[in-house]
């Protein structure tokens, strides 16, 4: 059997495969369709200071090319983030990976001050929510916001800091490079690319709040590019995610440099996905005598 451990800046994971944040809440529902155990990590649904409503509905639209979301950081609050999703987590031995978003870098600042002195294993810093007026993807899109927070949360972090990408930028190279140069310890992306549809009926957009996020297959090559160059350009690891639905893009997104994979979208559609992308995994590490999941990484060849 293939080892499948995964050492992401310290934190062992026992096999890449990660529930991705929004698509997984605090673990608790996948429960019922597996152990969460199995998965080498589970990250939570973004936290911020205070609780949040999120955007109005209508926020969630499933079209032919995957689903558009303008949740806009619905979540209770980092303080019942704690008292209830962290302890429940806690017993699953599944690393913990909290996600966490501000509208402010002194937000980010203070949320990740306060998860330093709990038992999360790893901090992932959303910079690339597409959905908010203020935070996420404001931050998120340029080189100076981008480093403004890893800064800001690296002076007081001490649990490793993964920082989420947006694709909606031009040179995401550019500012995974910025982020480590700032103190990242690693690096995950893609979040959601920004889309729109518009129902013709009512001639009104299918989302509240005109735009959102795609996720899901159409976004797989979108991801694999991005996650490509980032690998090429940074030192630190790279997770990927984007449209991963089965093993053989989970495969794809470990040759194109990730050290793990999130799974997202596919959750919704089936939740055993995760478990059936780590059982493929495993099978083509065997099937292909490659003994460790990590001498995959990275290893796309040249034509
Ligand atoms: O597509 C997304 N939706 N990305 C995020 O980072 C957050 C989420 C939301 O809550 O809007």
């Amino acid at each position: 059997m293939a080892d499948l451990c995964v050492n992401l800046c310290g934190v062992l994971l026992k096999n890449p495969v990660i529930g991705a944040s929004g698509t997984f809440g605090y673990g608790r529902e996948y429960n019922e369709f597996f152990p969460v155990s199995r998965l080498g990590g589970v990250s939570c649904k973004g936290t911020t200071l205070e609780e949040r409503l999120g955007n109005p509905p209508p926020r969630i639209a499933e079209t032919p090319a995957g689903m558009l979301n303008s949740v806009g950081l619905q979540n209770p609050g980092v303080k019942r983030f704690i008292s209830e999703a962290i302890p429940f987590l806690k017993k699953q031995g599944t690393a913990i990976i909290a996600n966490v978003a501000g509208s402010s870098v002194d937000d980010y600042r203070r949320i990740v001050e306060i998860l330093s002195d709990t038992d999360v294993d790893m901090i992932e810093v959303n910079i690339s929510c597409p959905n908010v007026k203020e935070g996420g993807v404001q931050f998120g899109a340029t080189c100076a916001g981008a480093e403004e927070v890893t800064k800001a949360v690296r002076a007081v972090s001490k649990k490793p800091l993964m920082i989420k990408l947006t694709p909606n930028v031009t040179d995401i190279a550019e500012i995974a490079a910025a982020v480590e140069a700032a103190g990242a310890d690693c690096v995950s992306l893609i979040n959601t690319l920004l889309g729109m549809r518009i129902d013709i009926r009512t001639r009104r957009p299918v989302l509240r709040n005109n735009t959102g996020g795609l996720s899901g297959p159409a976004v797989l090559p979108v991801a694999v590019r991005m996650v490509w160059q980032v690998a090429n350009r940074v030192k630190i690891p790279v997770v990927g995610m984007g449209g991963i639905a089965k093993w053989q893009d989970a495969v794809e997104m470990l040759l194109a440099g990730a050290s793990a994979v999130q799974i997202g979208a596919a959750n919704f559609t089936d939740p055993f996905t995760p478990v059936k992308v780590l059982e493929g995994l495993e099978q083509y590490l065997d099937d292909n005598g490659i003994e460790k999941v990590g001498d995959l990484v990275g290893k796309v060849q040249p034509w």
